[in-house]
């Protein structure tokens, strides 16, 4: 078992080295691109996430044995991540006025500016993706599995997908397996992802990159069930975004279909279902585990 405390400090040190990697991007696409857009994607990867999507990347590379510096991969991940926010808080999806403890940045700038800012991070994660291979000495056969890994969970079969379907769902009764879906396309196809990236620039065998996306799929829906279940019992300043917004929008969510006990339960099973995976594989990773039971305890 890891210690809170080991890992409580695992994540502060993942999100420090994130930080880092992120101001250098900043102040490149600050000098790169048009002033007003290039200072609304500063302004959205600056913003203080919790890098959980990094750390987990940062995570599976070291348990499966890398020995460099990932950092700059799973930055690529929080660029996607950071993208998927924007879009996510715009008028015509979410309509949210806080995000991270500021204002979106369609409020800060303007609905044009972070569409366009949106967009733009996808290129731009591309690039961060690519330093981060050479960086690695990552030959372009990693490179691209890892470029496939990403951008199909963040597209239509993934991501993007999940996110018209759960705007679809809106004031509709869906069942609990289409539900899951949505999730599982929205949320956790990313964070698979993230956990299998780490993998394929470690190295792992093709059984282990498996192992780590299964790993990762079911932590990514206990993710996002916790994110529905916070949205309900946690307050604005301690998630940082307007909480009560799943109810007002009727949302189909977890809480929405089985209420937050109920709800929390499920998580737990599917993060247990996630550390269960790790077993399959003779994966004996306390940090792997310690990080499927931290997202279903955090409190934002
Ligand atoms: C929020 O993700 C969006 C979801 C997919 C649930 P996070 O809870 O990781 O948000 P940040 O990055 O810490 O702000
Ligand atoms: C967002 O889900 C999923 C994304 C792909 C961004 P939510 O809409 O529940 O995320 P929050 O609650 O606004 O962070
Ligand atoms: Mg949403
Ligand atoms: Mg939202
Ligand atoms: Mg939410």
């Amino acid at each position: 078992m890891i210690s809170s405390a080991e890992l409580t400090a695992f994540l502060a040190q993942a999100r420090e080295a994130v930080n880092i990697e992120i101001e250098r991007w900043c102040a490149r696409v600050e000098q790169e691109l048009d002033e007003r857009v290039g200072a609304a994607i500063a302004y959205s990867l600056r913003s203080p996430g919790k890098r959980f999507r990094p750390a987990l990347t940062l995570a599976a590379y070291r348990e499966l044995g890398g020995a460099g510096d990932a950092t700059t991969i799973a930055t690529a991940v929080e660029v996607v991540h950071t993208y998927s926010l924007v879009h996510d808080d715009l008028p015509c999806m979410d309509d949210d006025a806080l995000r991270r403890g500021r204002p979106t940045t369609h409020c800060q700038f303007d609905v044009e500016t972070a569409t366009e800012a949106g967009f733009r991070m996808v290129p731009l994660s591309a690039r961060v993706l690519a330093a981060g291979a050479a960086g690695l000495g990552l030959g372009g056969r990693i490179l691209s599995s890892m470029a496939r890994e990403l951008y199909q969970a963040c597209g239509a079969a993934g991501m993007v997908g999940g996110q018209v379907l759960d705007l679809a769902a809106e004031g509709q009764h869906i069942d609990l397996d289409a539900l899951i879906e949505i999730h599982r396309a929205k949320t956790g196809a990313l964070i698979a992802a993230s956990a299998v990236l780490g993998a394929m620039a470690a190295g792992a065998n093709d059984h282990l990159v498996e192992c780590l996306r299964r790993y990762g799929f079911e932590v990514g829906l206990a993710f996002q069930i916790v994110d529905d279940v916070l949205d309900e019992t946690g307050t604005s300043s301690e998630l940082g975004k307007t909480a009560g917004k799943d109810a007002a929008q009727r949302k189909q969510t977890f809480v929405s279909l089985m209420g937050v006990d109920r709800a929390l339960r499920v998580a737990r099973e599917h993060a247990e279902r996630a550390v269960d995976q790790l077993g399959a594989q003779g994966l004996d990773s306390t940090l792997l585990r310690g990080l499927a039971s931290f997202i279903v305890e955090r409190r934002s």
